[in-house]
């Protein structure tokens, strides 16, 4: 439920809308416009003063992009977002609110490599150091990196491909008695499935190019304020939030806009020079998928859990990481944060290393092979070779990705039809594999049943994960 009494279905249909009143149209207008009329001399003046708060020019805002930013805000129960061209955009624009040169991030070590490298290359040549997690759930490793130049945490609430579900509250208690706010990137759970910033995360971040927009259609991002975090505290922390600032006549972002300190800042400070601006044809397409998100993440949650079962079963399979599954180490977190399911983006690993892996990759045909997430269909990767190629074998061990682990982003299509595309599949490895390499003997065969966070699936054989 929101403020209001809406459920989230609801306000994933009506959140944030402002009706026309010049043509009564009850899908908004997209506003492909660069800049807006000023109706004189004086309007304009005052727009650029912000003592109007029309608009101006769409990189600095525009009324299409605007909607997409009040129904995130609201689906995430948060106070603020800002939309910008792609989750890269947004993870970029959320650090550079916080950090300068000198500053420290402590991160998840399991998070996109996208994101890794934007800290190891990008903000690490601007003098923003970063220090890795190996094990998030290890709160004590989270407090022992901090530094005094510590400025934030990130982690990601459903981590790629390993499923390997974060302790949002646990790490963001750590990181409030460490005075920094916790930024959450909840790309691959959507609020559909958890709010962040109701386990105490302070900025939660999406590439809205996945499951938010679902058709896969464009690419988009956004930057979530929770307005919860107190950037006035430790006034020497964040000095661009607390000292006076020449373009807000002297006083401080914290002066002046308070709670909304950051999310200012992020906004007209960072997006607004950088320039990463949505099209507002992508803002449409992406809220056009918004308005059906509960409902296909229900079924993708379904169907992905009803696949990582299937594989668990299989001998051609020696692990699944899937925190669906009572096997998984995740399984309590995954019951705790994400009780509607714990997504649909996990990977399994096959005995037989790349050769089966490339196997099952080329034998598919309904699944598409891809580098892409969220989907409505699925898909599939081998990161050994593509996402995580760039890591040394060693690194990819650390991280649990062996050279037979397969992604899979598991879409909304009949079940039916996608198992019967992972049989194809695992008979391509049986083919080239054989049964010497197949790692294990079939497993046990005792129907039982797997407890699958809220709802209870019957299942035929089940066997607890082998490590
Ligand atoms: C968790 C996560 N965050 C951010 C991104 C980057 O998003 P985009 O591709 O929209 O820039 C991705 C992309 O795969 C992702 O998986």
């Amino acid at each position: 439920m929101s403020d209001d009494g809406h459920g989230f279905a609801t306000e994933q249909v009506h959140g944030g809308f402002l009706p026309d009143t010049a043509h009564g149209a009850r899908v908004p207008a997209i506003h492909m416009t660069s800049g807006f009329l000023f109706d004189d001399f004086d309007q304009a003046r005052e727009r650029f003063a912000g003592t109007d708060d029309g608009y101006t020019y769409t990189r600095l805002g525009n009324p299409t992009n605007a909607d997409v930013e009040r129904r995130v805000a609201l689906l995430e129960r948060s106070a603020e977002a800002i939309l910008v061209g792609s989750g890269q955009a947004a993870v970029t624009v959320a650090l550079l609110g916080l950090l300068q040169a000198g500053d420290h991030v402590v991160s998840a070590r399991s998070i996109y490599e996208g994101t890794k490298g934007l800290l190891l290359q990008n903000l690490a040549r601007l003098g923003i150091e970063v220090d890795f997690v190996a094990d998030q759930r290890d709160l004590d490793a989270w407090a022992a990196a901090v530094r005094p130049n510590t400025k934030a945490f990130f982690a990601e609430t459903i981590p790629n491909p390993k499923n390997d579900v974060l302790d949002i509250r646990g790490v963001a208690d750590t990181a409030h008695r460490a005075g920094v706010p916790l930024v959450v990137d909840n790309t691959l759970a959507t609020p559909y499935l958890v709010r962040p910033v109701e386990h105490g995360a302070d900025v939660v971040v999406h590439s809205a190019s996945k499951f938010l927009s679902g058709h896969g259609a464009g690419l988009g991002g956004l930057v979530v304020d929770g307005g919860r975090f107190d950037w006035g505290r430790t006034p020497e922390r964040f000095p661009h939030l607390t000292t006076p600032d020449r373009a807000l006549g002297g006083q401080s972002y914290v002066e002046r806009y308070g709670s909304r300190a950051f999310v200012v800042f992020a906004r007209d400070v960072v997006a607004a020079r950088i320039g990463p601006s949505p099209s507002p044809f992508n803002a449409f397409l992406l809220r056009q998928g918004i308005e059906t998100l509960s409902l296909r993440v229900e079924r993708h949650v379904e169907n992905a859990l009803a696949v990582a079962s299937f594989l668990e079963r299989q001998p051609e399979v020696t692990s699944v990481d899937h925190a669906g599954l009572a096997s998984s180490p995740y399984h309590d977190l995954a019951q705790r944060y994400l009780p509607r399911g714990a997504g649909s983006v996990f990977a399994f690993t096959l005995a037989g290393d790349e050769p089966a892996a490339r196997a099952f990759i080329d034998a598919v045909q309904l699944i598409s092979r891809m580098t892409h997430l969220g989907d409505v269909r699925s898909l599939v990767l081998h990161p050994a070779t593509t996402t995580h190629a760039g890591r040394t074998a060693t690194e990819r061990a650390e991280l649990g990705i062996g050279d037979g682990l397969v992604r899979l982003s598991v879409g909304i299509e009949d079940v039916a039809d996608l198992l019967a595309d992972v049989e194809r599949g695992l008979a391509a490895v049986r083919a080239v594999v054989g049964p010497d390499g197949v790692g294990r003997e079939a497993r046990p065969t005792s129907p039982t049943e797997v407890t699958v966070l809220a709802h209870t699936v019957p299942q035929g054989h089940v066997v607890a994960q082998e490590v």
